[in-house]
């Protein structure tokens, strides 16, 4: 298991037990988290649920295949940060992860 930490854009923080081998939005979806709809229930189709990986995390992460670049320009707001959190998957190097949720999904 590996901790997760889901910030809101008020701020109000998740910090969720996730286990290996799922992705990040997976953990929120299984528990409830707000703010990550998965829509297309992870094929990489819907950018709903895009998320701000924390700076110090994001150079951390595998980088981005061409297929997520081109769903993040219709996520909402992306910057720099932005993943997809179903294109990231939990193992213990994620351990500590904390990605922050936009103000809405599109
Ligand atoms: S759940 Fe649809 S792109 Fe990630």
């Amino acid at each position: 298991m590996t901790k997760i930490t889901y910030i809101e854009n008020n701020e109000k923080n998740y910090t969720i037990e996730v286990a290996n081998g799922l992705s990040v939005m997976e953990g929120a979806i299984q528990n409830n988290v707000p703010g990550i709809d998965a829509d297309c229930g992870g094929s990489m189709a819907c950018a709903t649920c895009h998320v701000y990986v924390k700076e110090e995390w994001f150079n951390k992460l595998p980088k981005k295949e061409d297929g997520e670049e081109d769903m993040l320009d219709m996520a909402y707001e992306p910057n720099k940060f932005s993943r997809l959190s179903c294109q990231l998957i939990v193992s213990d190097e994620l351990d500590g992860l904390t990605v922050k949720l936009p103000i809405k999904q599109a």
